[in-house]
């Protein structure tokens, strides 16, 4: 079971909020690539277990799209290694239940920071995806995406290639959910990354190491400045400055007052439940609201004391 105050600073290690239009644009280009990649399905039967490789589209030169059609039954009791840089572990649960799946790679190659913009940092690897459909509809558009959870073992995305270092910081993942959500882990065994549901993968590393900032332990505010008075106008960032220092200071006291709280309450039983049963929750539930929570963080530590995996 996963303690409540390392719950949330799993949850809040770093969010941040990439501006309304890169979601909608690249919410717009998964629709495109989804298009693209059913397309590489041959009319007649195609079979299940087989990668078809699809065909980019031609103002997307650069990106590469795949389409892999898999019985629900046994993509859950066996998984999938290989995917491309994919390896899908079993025990996969989509939501709602179909029969058979249709799983949509993408490789957005030279486009993935035109799609995924990180101001600060620099792509190493490009961005891949993965996104899953109900395969009843071969040839619709605009298709929902499934709700895909890893519960048991995470999904292992094996990067081969990344490109050269810096000799600044060191790489981190970096993970968009379907709903505008980012948030960044550590990079597994030099060049993996592990995630728990669909979505969009790539290894980041900071563009400029920061110019030392005063020690504001910044991130573990984000959750809770965000259960209570969320909404707080769009595209609010905090950017490192003075300001923005004193009222992270300002709310991780109000934090620290919360947890408290919480402790004595079943509201912590809450908390735990959640953290148990989905773990992607804190992405979801930043992206799906919208709410502008954390900051950039420039501080690397951040980055390197969070997560067990
Ligand atoms: C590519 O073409 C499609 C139409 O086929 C269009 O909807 C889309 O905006 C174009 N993308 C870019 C990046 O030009
Ligand atoms: C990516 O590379 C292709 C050629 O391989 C080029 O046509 C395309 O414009 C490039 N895209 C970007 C965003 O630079
Ligand atoms: C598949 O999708 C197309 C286009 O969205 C639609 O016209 C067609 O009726 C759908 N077929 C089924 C079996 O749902
Ligand atoms: C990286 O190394 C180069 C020399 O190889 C040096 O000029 C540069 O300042 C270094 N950058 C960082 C962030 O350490
Ligand atoms: C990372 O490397 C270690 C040692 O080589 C290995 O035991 C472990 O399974 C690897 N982890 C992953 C996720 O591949």
């Amino acid at each position: 079971m996963i303690s409540f105050p390392s719950f949330l600073l799993i949850s809040t290690i770093l969010f941040t909020k990439i501006p309304p239009f890169t979601s909608q644009s690249s919410r717009f280009l998964d629709s495109i690539l989804q298009d693209h990649a059913f397309r590489a399905f041959p009319h007649h039967r195609p079979k299940t277990g087989v990668i078809y490789d699809g065909n980019a589209p031609s103002n997307l030169t650069g990106t590469s799209v795949s389409a892999l059609r898999l019985r629900t039954g046994s993509l859950r009791k066996r998984g999938f290694k290989g995917y491309k840089e994919f390896d899908i572990p079993k025990g996969i649960i989509e939501n709602p239940y179909v029969k058979r799946v249709i799983l949509v790679y993408q490789n957005l190659g030279n486009w993935s920071s035109v799609y995924y913009p990180l101001p600060g940092f620099f792509y190493l690897s490009p961005v891949v995806g993965l996104l899953a459909y109900n395969a009843v509809n071969l040839t619709g558009q605009d298709l929902p995406e499934l709700d895909l959870r890893a519960p048991e073992d995470p999904i292992l995305i094996k990067f081969e290639s990344l490109s050269v270092l810096g000799n600044g910081s060191s790489p981190v993942c970096v993970f968009f959910d379907l709903f505008g959500g980012v948030a960044f882990d550590h990079v597994i065994n030099g060049s993996f990354c592990s995630i728990l549901t669909q979505g969009h993968v790539g290894i980041v590393v900071e563009n400029s190491p920061a110019p030392a900032p005063a020690r504001v332990p910044e991130d573990p505010i984000a959750g809770g400045g965000g259960g209570g008075g969320g909404r707080r106008g769009k595209g609010w960032w905090v950017g490192g400055s003075v300001a923005g220092g004193v009222l992270m200071a300002a709310l991780v006291v109000v934090l620290v007052l919360w947890v408290r709280w919480c402790r004595g309450t079943r509201r912590m039983e809450k908390m735990r439940d959640a953290a148990e049963r989905g773990v992607p929750l804190t992405v979801a539930a930043v992206g799906r609201a919208e709410v502008p929570v954390a900051m950039a963080t420039r501080t690397k530590p951040v980055l390197e004391t969070e997560y067990v995996t």
